[in-house]
């Protein structure tokens, strides 16, 4: 299978203010990491925006991500990095529904939402077998979601391009504006087709317009908690930021949830 919705857009990622400014989840994922111990695994690792870090901190980590177009910016800065980094880095181009790295791991996570990539239960299930065969008996499995807005589910004004987030600017000098679509929603099977609208302007001033466009699932708390339960995992817990706050706290906060696969 290809996964090619990053395409066009790969090369922005790492300037998009919004994800530069998250970093209060890459030292959550950090802390996990840590407190794991190696190997970890990270699915969806994209352009290793908590891989890096993560390997930084002296931890061995394989990234796995379906965009090669993604890995390729990840590998990019990953030569750019000491050797000792370097080694303990191993990057995976595959389906995290279907994929086999014959080695287990202390910790699997899935940073950022890359979970709702997977819009059928069959689908989902595939992921977390794949990841349950891949983690030490006792091993976590740690990930975050969008937790669900209900006014925003029904919002029709998302259905024509919005948004007001500032400017930024890519080392190549280019300025970036995003704005977002909700192209078509369908409140039965929660699956939402998003468009992420980039407009650039270059530095001589020429313009262009690119949609990354990809499909989402919204996955509710309960729905959560009896997915991983039906996957064989124990000790859920969900959380509503990454700083440990029993979920129910604030609406409609995130869903960072744990749970371990039994010893
Ligand atoms: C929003 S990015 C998150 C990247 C990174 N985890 C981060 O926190 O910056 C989502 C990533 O999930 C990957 N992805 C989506 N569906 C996937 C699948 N079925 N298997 C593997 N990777 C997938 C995409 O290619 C993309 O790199």
């Amino acid at each position: 299978m290809s996964y090619d919705e990053y395409d066009l857009t790969a090369a922005l990622y790492d300037s998009v203010g919004a994800y530069r400014e998250r970093e209060e989840d890459v030292r959550y994922y950090l802390a996990q990491a840590a407190a794991a111990g190696s190997p970890v695994l990270e699915l969806g690792c994209g352009t290793g925006r908590v891989l890096l870090p993560i390997a930084r901190a002296g931890l061995a980590i394989t990234g796995l991500d379906a965009s090669s177009a993604m890995l390729e910016v990840c590998r990019e800065k990953l030569a750019r990095e000491p050797a000792e980094v370097r080694a303990r880095v191993a990057l995976e181009l595959a389906d995290m529904r279907d994929f086999e790295l014959g080695r287990s791991f202390a910790l699997a996570m899935i940073p950022f939402r890359p979970f709702q990539h997977l819009l059928s239960v069959e689908d989902q299930l595939a992921c977390l077998a794949a990841v349950s065969r891949h983690l030490r008996p006792g091993g976590s499995l740690v990930l975050d979601l969008f937790n669900p807005s209900l006014a925003m589910l029904v919002d029709d004004s998302k259905t024509v391009e919005w948004g007001d987030e500032p400017e930024f600017t890519t080392p190549a000098g280019e300025r970036v504006t995003r704005r977002f679509r909700v192209a078509r929603r369908d409140l039965l099977t929660q699956i939402q087709d998003l468009e992420i609208i980039y407009h650039v302007t270059a530095a001589d001033g020429a313009t262009r317009r690119l949609v990354e466009a990809f499909r989402m699932r919204h996955l509710f708390r309960y729905e959560v908690e009896h997915l991983l339960v039906r996957a064989g995992f124990e000790a859920v817990e969900v959380f509503c930021d990454f700083r440990g706050t029993p979920f129910g706290a604030v609406y409609p906060g995130e869903l960072v949830v744990h749970a371990r696969r039994p010893l």
